[in-house]
């Protein structure tokens, strides 16, 4: 047993929807939520830059005495998670491979879609481990950044975001995908939408949830879940101050939090 909290960085808010998986999968543990929003986008910036300033977050939730830390950003998997796991010494968990591993499982004709940042299709993160566990698989991947501004808007089902899928997505649809990766923390809160444009013949991978099963199973393979039933107050977070917050914790979380404003800037030698 170990009741020390589960860490979560984003580069903002998006990684809500990451923390709720975690919320739901995983009830009995404490979350501590990170967002960089000061930092923000994560997606348009260099590898270097995202590697920079996950390490800050790292050192940040470590000494919250986290005992696991999860990268929601999909952009900092993609480009920093090894960097990481060299570095500190913590079990850190990304959201690629959950999704690899549900997409293979989803696919039947071999065909699959990734969209996300540029950072993280510029990355090639999801491709690369897709095609290493299955040859016969092709993957057609597709930055999509205009969905994270509609997302923070909660234009997350109208006319602009529907004529924004159909112009992003039917490259994927014309490749003949039938399994789609949804790659950024902010596409599920596109879900319905996405699901629209694709159709019925597309599955829609989330890699959240699986995520929060994997940390699930290594912390039960490590005798480290929490062993209290009563649920511990989770804390947020963030960078620098956003209106955002509150807006994507009710889409997301159906919950109501305040976010702390930290210094992240100032936490490296602290
Ligand atoms: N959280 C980022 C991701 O999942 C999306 C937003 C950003 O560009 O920072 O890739």
């Amino acid at each position: 047993m170990d009741n020390r909290p589960i860490g979560i960085f984003d580069s903002g808010v998006g990684g809500l929807t990451v923390a709720k998986q975690v919320m739901k999968v995983l009830p009995k543990e404490q979350m501590i939520y990170f967002g960089d929003t000061a930092h923000l986008p994560y997606g348009s910036k260099s590898k270097e830059a995202v590697t920079k300033f996950s390490k800050q977050n790292v050192q940040f939730l470590l000494k919250k005495n986290v005992k696991a830390i999860i990268v929601a950003c999909n952009t900092a998997s993609a480009n920093s998670l090894e960097e990481l796991q060299a570095t500190f010494d913590v079990p850190i968990f990304g959201v690629i491979d959950a999704g690899v591993a549900e997409a293979l499982a989803s696919t039947k004709n071999k065909k699959i879609g990734v969209i996300g940042t540029a950072g993280t299709v510029r990355a090639g993160a999801y491709e690369k481990m897709l095609c290493a566990l299955d040859g016969d698989v092709s993957v057609s991947s597709k930055a999509c950044p205009l969905f994270v501004p509609l997302a923070e808007a909660g234009w997350t089902n109208n006319e602009i975001a529907h004529l924004t899928a159909k112009e992003y997505l039917q490259e994927l649809l014309d490749f003949g995908i039938d399994s789609l990766v949804l790659g950024c923390t902010h596409y599920p809160l596109l879900k319905q939408c996405i699901g629209d444009v694709v159709g019925d013949g597309v599955t829609l991978v989330d890699p959240a949830k699986a995520t929060a099963g994997r940390v699930g199973a290594f912390l039960a393979e490590h005798n480290a879940l929490h062993d209290d039933a009563a649920t511990k107050e989770h804390e947020f977070y963030l960078s620098d101050q956003t209106d955002m917050f509150s807006t994507i914790c009710e889409i997301s979380l159906e919950e109501t939090h305040v976010a702390e404003i930290v210094d992240i800037d100032g936490i490296s030698g602290k």
